[in-house]
């Protein structure tokens, strides 16, 4: 796990956004695992800079999306679908058939879940996984005490990821108790994972994922078990890292062969 730490939400972002654009160009085939909230907003909106302005070429790319609120059809302004295509679908060279997110619809919940997993499969596995963290220390909609070897399937939320969520839903609406979230061993499958995090709220959860125990109570902790993991935070978020400052000097100081953001 490498563990960058940035002044910046912003600063972070850019980290992000090179990552996965170098993903992209030197993978024009990539297979990218997607996230919503507004932790990774403004890396989608770099992301279409570069589609416009430098000619970033996703028409080969796959994505599959971590998850989707259960009930909620793709039209709804708090589904995560609606969320894709304002803040990238719309903006960039997608192909329309390579573009997968839960269905919130779907009738036969576990055959969807299964057909999801199966879609992964085929496609390759996911070379890129963008991640956020939600206070409580969820992965996609990973609550605590989701099972480490869990795979795409229908959850239940917490009170607090309800009220966290409230925000994306309108005056006196109800925030859905059940999602479809890609599961932690679907995650941790993933060849490279890309973590982002931002804010004090953040902070407890950044903690006990990078530096507590691997437990199911904190599905981000999950991560320690990955080869490959990159944690980019702003300086709010990584407030309570004990070894902060011994990150900090290994991301200043790489040998210069290592220096590829
Ligand atoms: C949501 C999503 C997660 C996201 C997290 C943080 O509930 N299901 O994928 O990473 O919560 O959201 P935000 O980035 O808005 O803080």
């Amino acid at each position: 796990m490498e563990v960058i730490i940035l002044p910046t939400a912003e600063e972070a972002s850019e980290v992000a956004t090179r990552l996965v654009s170098r993903q992209i160009r030197e993978k024009p085939d990539s297979v990218l695992g997607l996230a919503t909230g507004g932790t990774p907003k403004r890396l989608y909106e770099m992301l279409v800079r570069m589609h416009r302005e430098e000619g970033l070429d996703l028409g080969r790319a796959t994505t599959f999306n971590l998850d989707e609120y259960v009930g909620l059809g793709p039209d709804h302004p708090a589904s995560y679908h609606r969320f894709m295509v304002k803040y990238l679908f719309s903006h960039v060279n997608l192909t329309r058939e390579r573009i997968h997110i839960p269905d919130g619809l779907a009738a036969d919940v576990p055959a969807h879940c299964a057909a999801y997993e199966q879609s992964i499969r085929e496609a390759g596995g996911i070379d890129l996984q963008i991640l956020g963290l939600g206070s409580d220390g969820h992965l996609g909609f990973n609550e605590p005490g989701s099972s480490l070897a869990s795979r795409t399937r229908i959850k239940t939320l917490t009170e607090r990821t309800r009220n966290d969520n409230a925000r994306y839903f309108g005056e006196g609406e109800e925030v859905p108790h059940h999602v479809i979230t890609m599961g932690l061993a679907t995650i941790a499958a993933s060849r490279m994972c890309l973590l982002l995090a931002f804010g004090k709220a953040k902070a407890e959860a950044v903690a006990a994922s990078v530096e507590g125990p691997v437990t199911a109570s904190v599905p981000g902790s999950l991560l320690q078990f990955h080869p490959r993991t990159k944690v980019l935070l702003d300086t709010e978020a990584a407030a309570l890292l004990t070894r902060a400052d011994y990150y900090q000097w290994v991301y200043n100081n790489k040998p210069a062969w290592q220096t590829d953001l």
